[in-house]
């Protein structure tokens, strides 16, 4: 089967850049947004990404005005009638997914694919809530999504060889490199990201050593891009808290429960860059450290 026309569900960060990426890969590409305040939101965060973009020279300026000529929005999911494949990118809640999936199969044509962008819950509990289970798989994009070259499928108990493989040439086709993991929490790289990032909070907790010290160590030591403290602010404290909590709630092992700092950090608001606080307060002027 061929994919021309992508849908996305959700312009947050993770949708806009996976709407973005669709774009610029040349498929039609409609973005559904709960309201247009949002949409136009998304728009401009898509907008200035391939501007930027551009002034890097990864785009032509002419290729990122194809790839917005290519992309619409839209807050009806009843637009999603001529996708091929729908991503859906929403909130972290099992109950709205679940019914999300429900409305897109009565919407969307018999044979499109319905995908899921979910970081931790487990898809199966997607597939079962349409008619089409055989056609539904995760995929898990990473932050930033324009940036990173990787995609981690999920394969669930009930999806088909037929879906795998036409996704596969749809991740590829993004310039994407395509990881398959197996259908339980975290799949591959959360399972791992997790238990580093939480041990490092505890790190930090226990007096052991400082955040800024922590993050070198790894940035030098290991050539990690960002260390853990620096990262928990990129990806935000409450996600990683919704993370943990999933997959310590799945497997009841202790190196998956979250740390009490990083509980009463989430409570006290401080999740990291998207409120200006987190490990790093970068509201008052500070930087994680630069090992350039
Ligand atoms: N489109 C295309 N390319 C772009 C771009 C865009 N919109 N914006 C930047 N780039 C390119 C740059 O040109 C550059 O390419 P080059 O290496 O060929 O020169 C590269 O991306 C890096 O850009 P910058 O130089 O501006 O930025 P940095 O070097 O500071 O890197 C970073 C930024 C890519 C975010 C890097 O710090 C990094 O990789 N950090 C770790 C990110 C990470 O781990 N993400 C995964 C989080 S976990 C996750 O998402 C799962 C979830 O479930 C929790």
């Amino acid at each position: 089967m061929t994919i021309r026309t992508v849908g996305v569900i959700g312009c947050g960060l993770m949708g806009s850049g996976i709407a973005e990426v669709c774009a610029r890969a040349g498929y039609t590409t409609l973005v559904r947004e709960l309201n247009d305040e949002l949409l136009a939101r998304g728009r401009a965060r898509i907008e200035k990404s391939l501007s930027g973009a551009v002034d890097r020279g990864k785009v032509s300026a002419s290729d990122r005005d194809a790839a917005l000529e290519r992309l619409r929005g839209t807050t009806k999911l009843e637009d999603f009638d001529a996708c091929d494949l729908v991503i859906e990118a929403a909130t972290e809640n099992p109950e709205i997914k679940r019914r999300t999936f429900t409305e897109l199969d009565g919407v969307c044509p018999p044979h499109a694919i319905l995908a899921s962008n979910t970081s931790s819950i487990p898809i199966i509990q997607m597939a079962t809530a349409t008619q089409r289970p055989d056609k539904v798989l995760g995929m898990h994009f990473m932050n930033p999504v324009p940036v990173m070259r990787l995609i981690e499928y999920v394969r669930t108990l009930t999806t088909s060889d037929e879906t795998l493989e036409a996704a596969r040439v749809f991740g590829e086709s993004l310039g994407k490199r395509i990881i398959v993991s197996k259908d339980r929490a975290g799949f591959i790289v959360n399972f791992l990201l997790i238990p580093y990032l939480t041990e490092a909070i505890r790190m930090l907790e226990q007096g052991f050593a400082s955040r800024e010290d922590i993050d070198v160590g790894m940035m030098l030591g290991t050539s990690y891009p960002m260390g853990p403290f620096t990262l928990l602010d990129f990806v935000g404290l409450d996600t990683t808290l919704f993370i943990a909590d999933v997959l310590f709630d799945e497997f009841k092992d202790p190196r998956f429960a979250a740390p009490t700092l990083l509980r009463q950090m989430v409570a006290a608001g401080y999740l990291g860059r998207k409120t200006g606080r987190g490990f790093y307060d970068y509201q008052s002027g500070e930087q994680p450290p630069s090992v350039r």
